[in-house]
């Protein structure tokens, strides 16, 4: 058995509400969990949706080791040559090989090497490639290369996500839900050894609706009716998952993190 290692998973970062919450709580969450390597998914971190190169950048200056995304990749144009460029950045594998970007990387700290793989899912989401046979293939890439491989499954349907919980079980050290914004309460350990929550849930304000502000959001469903959205930025709060891991590829614990960001 080697030292025990921390992985914290920071959920979809909402908009400047959730780079100040992440910000905020930061120094208290490295105190606490000591983390190893910190990952964020922070799809919506720029103005509610998409990332741009400036945000990215602060992001990794802040102790981010590596950004996942989802399907709000390609807002901003600005990032696509970023998305080529930068390895620490990852788009859901499963997208064309031709659109910007990579899906997996891994990052290297004291000896132990991480694999970062992001992927879509297919129900009510515009990834372009199957979800499931692009995870088989990004294993079998990264094999010999990681001692720790961490999935980010991006997803809105809950059935995808457990299924691909299941299907990497024992395959990697931890898949990781992101996308729906809120928090399940189903985080475990799977027989295999493979960390697994259904949503870490989402880094931004709880006080809107996953991330709008509450009267547009509520004017919109009431109306039925086109309504220009913004950010929402009453209460936030930081989602996130602390995994433990102690043999390579394996991981020993997982726990929620939800906390309100300081005032
Ligand atoms: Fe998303
Ligand atoms: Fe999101």
């Amino acid at each position: 058995m080697s030292e025990p290692l921390n992985i914290l998973f920071v959920g979809d970062i909402v908009g400047g509400v959730g780079r100040r919450a992440l910000l905020a709580l930061l120094p208290t969450l490295r105190e606490r969990y000591s983390p190893r390597f910190l990952i964020a998914n922070a799809e919506n971190a720029a103005g509610g949706v998409g990332i741009t190169p400036a945000i990215a950048k602060d992001l990794f200056a802040a102790g981010v080791d590596v950004i996942t995304l989802g399907n709000h990749t390609y807002r901003h144009r600005e990032v696509y040559a970023y998305l080529d460029e930068e390895d620490r950045i990852v788009r859901p594998a499963n997208f064309l090989k031709s659109q910007p970007g990579h899906g997996s990387c891994v990052v290297e700290r004291d000896g132990m090497r991480l694999g970062v793989l992001s992927l879509s899912g297919n129900l009510f989401m515009n990834a372009a490639r199957a979800a499931f046979p692009e995870a088989d293939a990004a294993v079998y890439a990264l094999e010999g290369k990681v001692d720790h491989l961490l999935v980010d499954m991006h997803a809105e349907a809950t059935s995808e996500k457990v299924g691909m919980g299941w299907y990497l079980d024992g395959r990697a050290t931890a898949v990781v839900g992101t996308h729906t914004h809120v928090a399940t309460a189903d985080a475990r350990v799977l027989p295999g050894g493979t960390a697994y929550v259904t949503d870490v849930g989402m880094t931004g304000p709880r006080g809107g609706v996953i991330g709008v502000r509450r009267e547009l959001a509520l004017e919109a469903l009431a109306t039925r009716m086109p309504v220009k959205f913004e950010t929402a930025s009453e209460d936030p709060w930081l989602n996130a998952v602390v995994i433990t891991a102690t043999e390579p590829m394996r991981a020993s614990a997982i726990q929620q993190v939800l906390e309100p960001a300081p005032t």
